[in-house]
């Protein structure tokens, strides 16, 4: 009798602004099905620390030189993420490769160019992007200070992520309003994700890649 095959775990990222409820989103979300966190930027290795003091203002790069840093901090992230899908856990990523070309595009760089860094990511099983109306947002209070936490730059990130989603090989993608009450916002992405996870166990497929 061989033992039954384990039904690998379900990559859930979840997406949007600065303030949209992200972390609180993710956080509330891996309680309720029992799955491990990724938060990109991971600033604690090498590379994150790097990523860190650029976003703190503490030194400058060029924007194509900061891209390709914060491609290969999910990079270095890839086989722990596979590991553990392997292992039947869920992983939640708090941001992932879309926020990375939200932003540099919101810059200036090519849509393309800043595409093709993370082609072959793991393929998300399903991204939440929690949607903020502008005036929403601006009810949430004055931004941090780290580089990025300005309208201007928000506004164009928002144009541009909420496109995202209508690319081939993202991924099944469900925009959620993050401007509803948080627990309803929490009930809303929990449906999705649960819907995700039945799919997985149902199709058994294996992880996908990325823009492939
Ligand atoms: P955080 O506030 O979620 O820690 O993210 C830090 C900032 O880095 C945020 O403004 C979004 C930005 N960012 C990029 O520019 N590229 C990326 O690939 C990621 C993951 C984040
Ligand atoms: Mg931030």
């Amino acid at each position: 009798l061989g033992a039954a095959k384990k039904v690998r775990g379900a990559l859930i990222v979840i997406e949007g602004l600065d303030r949209a409820g992200k972390s609180t989103q993710v956080s509330r979300i891996a309680q309720s099905i029992t799955a491990k966190t990724i938060k990109f930027p991971e600033r604690t290795t090498p590379i994150g620390k790097m990523i860190d003091s650029y976003l703190g203002k503490m030194s400058e790069m060029d924007d194509h030189a900061i891209h390709l840093l914060f491609s290969a901090n999910r990079w270095e992230k890839v086989d722990e993420i596979l590991r553990s899908l392997d292992d039947g856990q869920h992983v939640i990523c708090d941001r992932y490769a879309f926020s990375g070309i939200a932003y540099s595009c919101a810059k200036g760089l090519s849509h393309d160019w800043c595409r093709s860094p993370d082609v072959g990511l793991p393929l998300p099983d399903l991204t939440l992007f929690l949607s903020l109306t502008p005036e929403v947002a601006a009810q949430r209070g004055a931004y941090g200070e780290e580089r990025y936490e300005v309208v201007a730059i928000q506004e164009k990130v928002k144009t541009i992520l909420s496109q995202l989603g209508s690319e081939t090989n993202v991924g099944p993608w469900q925009t959620i309003d993050a401007g509803q009450d948080i627990d309803k916002v929490t009930e809303d992405c929990l449906a999705e994700v649960k819907k995700a996870i039945d799919s997985v166990q149902l199709k058994g497929a294996p992880i996908g890649k990325l823009f492939t």
